[in-house]
């Protein structure tokens, strides 16, 4: 069974030993719910490091008054139950809180920051920028290892690393999938059996469009075809859809192997995110 650490410093004072002795640490940071996507998170980092520390946190500062703070999954007897396995390597850091009651300083990360989330959900990269850097400091480790399902995350991350000097080393793993194509996430949870059914088209309809973005150059008239599919589908609101350089995040109209087509789309009430690589595309062409 996995530890589970609640105070920084206690999480601290292990860290420092195991370096002290020349073991190298991994940590990945989630929020708990743990799925698929997360466990192959951590087994990339058992892959070069000695100890994994899986951060269990909901952070409050990232969520909005409006949005699901209060049905985010909780579940860490789960969450426990599926570190389990990975035997005494892996360990949790699930602080109570990481604020104080007090707290008055925030990190305000621009650049990547800005565009897309940026501008749907303004005070996001504010909050998962200033607990990421709580929890480096909580859990000074070697590594850290973000999912690329959340593309521009990481890249915010990258650079907040990059900006603030910070002593660790960013790795990103693959999106991983449903059998289906849906990405998962944690918000996947809040999906109806019919919602559920529908989601699937997110990914193909990312797809077709990448294609024919690869192909055509057109990329309007690409947006255009995706948009009436996902609408023909059943999906709501599109907050964006465009292709994008994959530093800052700014959209581009020409496609190279690097673009990533970044999406926001609704779907009852669940937002879904994901990206798509133009590389192999390109690459073929
Ligand atoms: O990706 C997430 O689950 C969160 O945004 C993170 C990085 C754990 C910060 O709360």
């Amino acid at each position: 069974m996995s530890v589970c650490y609640h105070q920084p410093e206690e999480m601290q004072s292990a860290i420092a030993r195991w370096r002290d002795s020349g073991l190298r640490v991994a940590l990945v940071p989630t929020m708990g719910g743990l799925h698929d996507g997360h466990l192959a998170l951590v087994k990339a980092a058992l892959g070069g490091h000695d100890k994994v520390i899986v951060s269990i946190y909901v952070n409050p500062t990232q969520f909005a008054v409006q949005e699901d703070l209060a049905r985010y999954p909780r579940q860490m007897a789960q969450d426990k139950a599926a570190l389990a396995p990975f035997g005494e390597r892996v360990s949790i850091f699930a602080p109570k809180t990481l604020y104080a009651d007090d707290n008055a300083t925030m990190i305000v990360p621009g650049g990547a920051a800005l565009p897309l989330e940026g501008v749907h959900r303004p005070h996001f990269f504010t909050g998962v920028a200033t607990v990421v850097f709580k929890l480096f400091q909580a859990v000074p480790a070697d590594s850290a290892f973000f999912g690329e399902k959340d593309f521009q995350q990481l890249a915010v991350i990258r650079q907040m690393v990059r900006d603030l000097d910070l002593p660790i080393t960013i790795h990103a793993a693959p999106t991983i999938r449903a059998a289906d194509g849906l990405a998962l996430s944690s918000r996947n949870a809040y999906l109806t059996t019919a919602e559920r059914a529908v989601a699937p088209v997110l990914r193909q309809v990312m797809q077709d469009c990448a294609k024919q973005a690869v192909a055509e150059k057109a990329l309007e008239a690409t947006y255009e075809t995706a948009k009436a599919a996902l609408q023909e589908a059943g999906f709501g609101k599109v907050d964006y859809f465009y292709f994008c350089d994959p530093i800052r995040l700014q959209a581009v109209t020409d496609v190279r192997d690097d673009s990533r087509l970044m999406a926001a789309v609704w779907l009852g009430d669940t937002r879904l995110i994901d990206n798509e690589s133009c590389q192999k595309l390109c690459a073929a062409q």
